[in-house]
């Protein structure tokens, strides 16, 4: 159902892989709400993934852009202002994680520092980057809204999550930082929202990863939030609903990250 709540709005949407992802089904929405949109991803998940079937149903294109790279996110706003004419844009999500040492299985006690670097750097500093080179080239509109997505190990010790965990306390912090700033000179809005577990290619990628989605999903009452869910949820932080939110990390998490313990649990461990 369409409400029309990003008419007249443009953006960027980064990550998207495959049907399964935050930010695919993020970007179907945003279209259906109204908006124009380019997408975007690292030049490797081009050929792995399915994104250039995405920008055809969504009649759109695809920026290839390493958001670790200052060079080809300056490419990408550039391509993306052409694309709309010369227009600036109202939101840009955020929605790219990865650790080499998960996807290496480095124990938390055995990692590689250049890949603990290159976690930081891809999943955390590459918001900050992305925040960065928008402000110098002056393309957020006034009122506009930017999204990264977090996950509650940012707060609490998960042990596969591994290096992950300080990359996604660091994208909250820039969040608070950055929305100050951003605030401040240009009334832009700058928010994480903390994701439930969510089967994707991502989330998969951590070990035990099934034990924590059931867990979770046990202990939330609305249970586990999926990712069609949060893409919902992200079309509100894009639309002039609202306006002032801002330097938030916002739980949703069917209220996973309130909760002690729940009698499904509890019916569970008494088995
Ligand atoms: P996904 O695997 O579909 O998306 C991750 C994306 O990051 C991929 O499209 C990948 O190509 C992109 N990426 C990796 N390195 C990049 C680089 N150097 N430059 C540009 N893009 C790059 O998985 P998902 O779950 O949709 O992930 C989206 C976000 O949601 C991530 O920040 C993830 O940490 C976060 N999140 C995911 C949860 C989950 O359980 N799946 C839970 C909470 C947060």
């Amino acid at each position: 159902m369409s409400y029309n709540l990003l008419k007249g709005k443009r953006g960027i949407i980064t990550g998207a892989l495959d049907e399964n992802s935050i930010a695919w089904q993020t970007a179907v929405r945003a279209v259906e709400e109204g908006a124009e949109i380019v997408l975007t991803n690292a030049p490797v998940a081009m050929r792995m993934g399915k994104i250039q079937e995405l920008a055809d149903q969504l009649n759109t294109i695809v920026i290839p852009a390493d958001a670790t790279s200052l060079e080809d996110i300056e490419n990408l706003y550039k391509k993306a202002q052409e694309h709309f004419g010369g227009e600036n844009i109202d939101f840009i999500l955020h929605s790219i994680g990865m650790s080499p040492n998960v996807r290496k299985g480095r124990e938390y006690g055995d990692l590689n520092y250049d890949y603990y670097q290159k976690s930081i750097d891809i999943s955390a500093l590459s918001f900050h980057k992305m925040m960065q080179v928008a402000e110098k080239m002056d393309i957020l509109n006034e009122w506009g809204s930017v999204v990264g997505l977090s996950y509650i190990a940012a707060q609490r010790a998960y042990p596969d999550y591994s290096d992950m965990s300080q990359a996604k306390a660091v994208l909250e912090s820039i969040a608070r930082s950055f929305g100050q700033r951003l605030g401040e000179n240009k009334k832009v809005r700058v928010n994480t929202i903390s994701q439930s577990p969510t089967p994707t290619t991502a989330g998969q990628g951590i070990s035990g990863f099934n034990v924590f989605l059931d867990y979770a999903d046990m202990l939330s009452p609305l249970g586990n939030a999926t990712a069609g869910e949060c893409a919902d949820y992200i079309i509100t932080l894009f639309s002039d609903l609202t306006k002032k939110v801002t330097m938030q990390n916002l739980f949703h998490d069917g209220g996973f990250s309130t909760s002690g313990i729940s009698h499904a649990l509890v019916e569970r461990l008494s088995k």
